[in-house]
């Protein structure tokens, strides 16, 4: 970020060209701007200059000795910190195939020799400004997904203070939906969906009652179906926003406990009725809740825990994905390994 005292000594424009016949106007035109200006004669010395100065528009020849202005722009493009530097390609205008280079080799706009030296501080300007304001709205696109991750997260801490289920039950059990996603073939951007939507899946546990909740031993027919509703809770708190993770939270909370047969609930969706997130993570929730202690039971073997799942592939599961998590098994038992429950912790 640049400095108060930068910003008042006005942009520094980095110019790129190996003839001193053009660098000299276009540093006079830039000054009569207010612009700072650095020259380079060569993509490779620019460059150079570049990893000690950090310019705030590059304005580029194309041909050069050395490194070529497409090439340079290329270079550039390939550091994701210099992603929103403006970099202007200088063209001929009669040389449409170097302006499509100029696009495709990432450069921000052109301009055309022979350059009109009393217009071009006032493009620059303009080009600078937009390049702010589109760093200034990617920033704060970013802040934004970043406080809804967070909010989601708490809302997830939150369920588990009331849940008997404390322990990393929600980190493993995430984990394991992430990798068993991943290797149902979802795309990279789902698989994130999945790891921070899923541990929203018993957020709804917030509106059962401790006496149901807590109770050491087993619940009654009505007690039973009381705590069925989680699921229906789930789905109201985090239903009506247009967020697709809130959407995809909503989908798993309300669907982590259907069954592959159609004798879940709540609706009793069956086969590939139930969306996919909903039927991974009531797998790798199960996985998890038999492999884990619990106040009423001891936690099972791996051997056992998956013999059950795959007893009930085809019942309970979907035995697509009970194949493939039985495949993937090696790298689930690492995540089960790193995020282990400290036995006779809080
Ligand atoms: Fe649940
Ligand atoms: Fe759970």
């Amino acid at each position: 970020m640049k400095d108060l005292l930068d910003e008042m000594k006005g942009p520094l424009v980095l110019v790129v060209d190996d003839e001193w016949l053009q660098r000299v106007p276009m540093r006079e035109a830039l000054e009569r701007y207010g612009c700072r200006v650095i020259d380079a004669e060569n993509g490779v010395q620019a460059w150079e200059m570049m990893q000690y100065e950090r310019p705030d528009v590059v304005i580029s020849d194309v041909v050069m000795p050395g490194m070529d202005g497409f090439s340079l722009c290329h270079t550039i493009r390939q550091q994701p910190e210099l992603e929103h530097l403006p970099v202007i390609i200088i063209t001929c205008l009669e040389d449409l195939s170097s302006v499509e280079l100029a696009y495709q080799s990432g450069a921000t706009d052109f301009i055309t020799k022979p350059i009109n030296w009393s217009l071009l501080g006032h493009r620059v300007r303009y080009i600078l400004r937009s390049a702010r304001t589109a760093q200034a709205y990617a920033e704060s696109q970013l802040e934004l997904l970043h406080s809804r991750l967070e909010i989601i997260r708490r809302l997830g801490q939150a369920a588990e203070y009331r849940d008997p289920e404390t322990g990393n039950h929600i980190m493993r059990m995430s984990r394991y939906s992430l990798l068993l996603g991943r290797a149902a073939g979802l795309s990279s951007s789902d698989q994130d969906l999945l790891l921070h939507a899923s541990p929203m899946h018993d957020v709804g546990k917030i509106g059962i009652p401790d006496s149901i909740l807590l109770k050491p031993g087993r619940l009654t027919e009505m007690e039973f179906s009381l705590m069925k509703g989680h699921t229906l809770l789930g789905g109201r708190l985090l239903t009506g926003d247009s967020s697709i993770l809130l959407q995809t939270s909503h989908l798993i909370a309300m669907t982590h406990h259907e069954r592959w047969d159609g004798g879940g609930y709540p609706y009793g969706l069956a086969g590939e009725a139930i969306p996919l997130v909903g039927r991974i993570c009531s797998l790798t929730d199960v996985f998890d809740a038999l492999t884990s202690r619990r106040p009423y039971k001891e936690p099972w073997c791996v051997e056992d825990a998956v013999k059950e799942i795959k007893r009930t592939s085809g019942t309970a599961f979907d035995p697509n994905l009970v194949q493939i998590f039985v495949d993937i098994l090696p790298q689930i038992l690492n995540v089960k390994e790193t995020f282990a429950d400290i036995e006779g912790g809080a």
